[in-house]
């Protein structure tokens, strides 16, 4: 038997609190996994940002990125080691870098979700160029803002169609609100979107990999008590529903780590907001559900180095296209979206490894969470986004709900 070393790389930006968090657990667990004639353990490493040349080998098997979304260099090495040296990465790049929030309403629709009426708008505003004036003057046609937000009905929302953490984001509640806030939405390009109001619930579905967790969400609490800590607040049938769209989206876009917005009315979902890929993952938002998070991240890492997962590079829409353009309801369509997204995620085989090699997972976790190193990170965090005399305070509220997950559900179970 040989023993070989798999390589998981952590690109990280202002992360502080995950990684420690995901190195420990790691190191307590000590895994020595025997695949074929070898017996595999890990080694985590945090990325260094320096020059590379194009021939660069890359040692790692896994990278766990949370930089592609905005840090170019990063994201260029990581496109370059998938083409080069068979990279496995969280999450397809490329689709991260081309896929905004409108293209997966596109999607959403097309594969007969019920996404509100949404529109885009051209922008307020332009940066000059030399192009600019005759473009306009030849092809921009003049628009009623009020009328086409008439059709779409109000309360609606203005936002932009490549956004993320609720920036540029308006309520609008009439006709004469509209305008105004067209007027100062400046140079980014917006979508309109029917209001789901009121709705009668709002989940964020957080997907890694092969799995899925329902968090019951309420966008009016301050940061750190959005993430509500109630788990049975679905039935098992929307639950389903929730985790299924979410399966099949982030399979539809390849991408791992995605958080999925949708908001309940009149007894139907809405998806409202897709597009999160690589989202939070701070005990300062999370607390509660932090340990799931570092759970799942140790699950589909090492279930990806261990067995040399291929990254999919093509996206293969093909296959969702032609089970939506069949001329039958989407109820009999979402198995069949799922039945691809599984395929896609593994998922069967992703359960036996899981059963397999990391059965120690759910006890050393529930240990893990207990110890002081796990107070020091999210004291770490709290002093990086609290004022100082919020410090005790806040380490204790995050600590406590932490413990609370190790009480409530022990750490053990599909949930956990
Ligand atoms: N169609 C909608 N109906 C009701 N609320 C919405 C709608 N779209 C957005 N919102 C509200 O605005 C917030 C931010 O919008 P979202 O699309 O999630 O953008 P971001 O990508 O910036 O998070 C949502 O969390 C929700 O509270
Ligand atoms: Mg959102």
């Amino acid at each position: 038997m040989a023993q070989k070393t798999k390589h998981i790389g952590l690109s990280l930006g202002a992360d502080i609190c995950w990684p420690i968090c995901y190195e420990g657990l790691l190191k307590e667990l000590d895994l020595a996994i025997p695949i074929g004639n070898d017996t595999l353990t890990f080694e985590v490493e945090r990325m260094a940002i320096e020059p590379f040349s194009l021939t660069q080998h890359c040692k790692y098997d896994v990278v766990i990125d949370r930089l592609t979304h905005w840090y170019h260099t990063s994201r260029e090495w990581i496109k370059k080691a998938i083409i080069s040296d068979d990279l496995y990465v969280f999450n397809n790049p490329w689709s991260l870098q081309s896929m905004e929030k409108q293209t997966t309403y596109c999607a959403m629709m097309r594969l007969g979700m019920p996404v509100p009426e949404t529109w885009m708008i051209p922008p307020k505003s332009y940066t000059e160029s030399s192009d600019l004036q005759p473009t306009l003057k030849r092809y921009a046609k003049l628009f009623d803002l009020g009328d086409i937000g008439d059709k779409i009905g109000y309360p609606l929302f203005m936002k932009p169609y490549d956004g993320g953490a609720w920036v540029g984001v308006t309520a609008i509640k009439d006709r004469e609100s509209l305008l105004n806030a067209y007027n100062e939405s400046g140079i980014r390009v917006m979508n309109l979107q029917k209001g789901i109001v009121p709705f009668e619930g709002f989940v964020r579905c957080v997907g890694l990999g092969a799995q899925w967790r329902c968090v019951n969400y309420d966008p009016d609490a301050p940061l750190h008590d959005r993430y509500r800590m109630d788990t049975d607040f679905l039935s098992a049938e929307e639950e389903q529903r929730l985790i299924d769209i979410t399966m099949v989206i982030n399979a539809f876009f390849g991408w791992d780590f995605n958080s999925c917005e949708s908001l309940l009315s009149k007894g139907v979902w809405h998806p409202i907001d897709f597009a999160n890929a690589c989202p939070d993952s701070q005990v300062t938002s999370l607390h509660f559900h932090f340990p799931w998070l570092i759970k799942a991240n140790v699950r589909w890492s090492i279930f990806c180095a261990a067995t040399d997962r291929n990254m999919k590079t093509d996206l293969n829409w093909r296959e969702y296209f032609d089970i939506a353009d069949q001329d039958k309801p989407f109820e009999e369509k979402l198995p069949e979206y799922v039945r691809i997204a599984r395929q896609h995620f593994d998922i069967e085989h992703f359960e036996e490894f899981c059963e397999q090699h990391l059965g120690h997972l759910d006890e050393v976790a529930h240990s893990y969470f207990a110890t002081d190193a796990v107070r020091c990170a999210i004291r770490e965090k709290v002093e990086a986004l609290y004022p100082d005399y919020e410090y005790d305070e806040f380490t204790e509220l995050f600590w406590n709900r932490i413990q609370q997950w190790r009480q409530l559900q022990g750490g053990v179970g599909p949930l956990a």
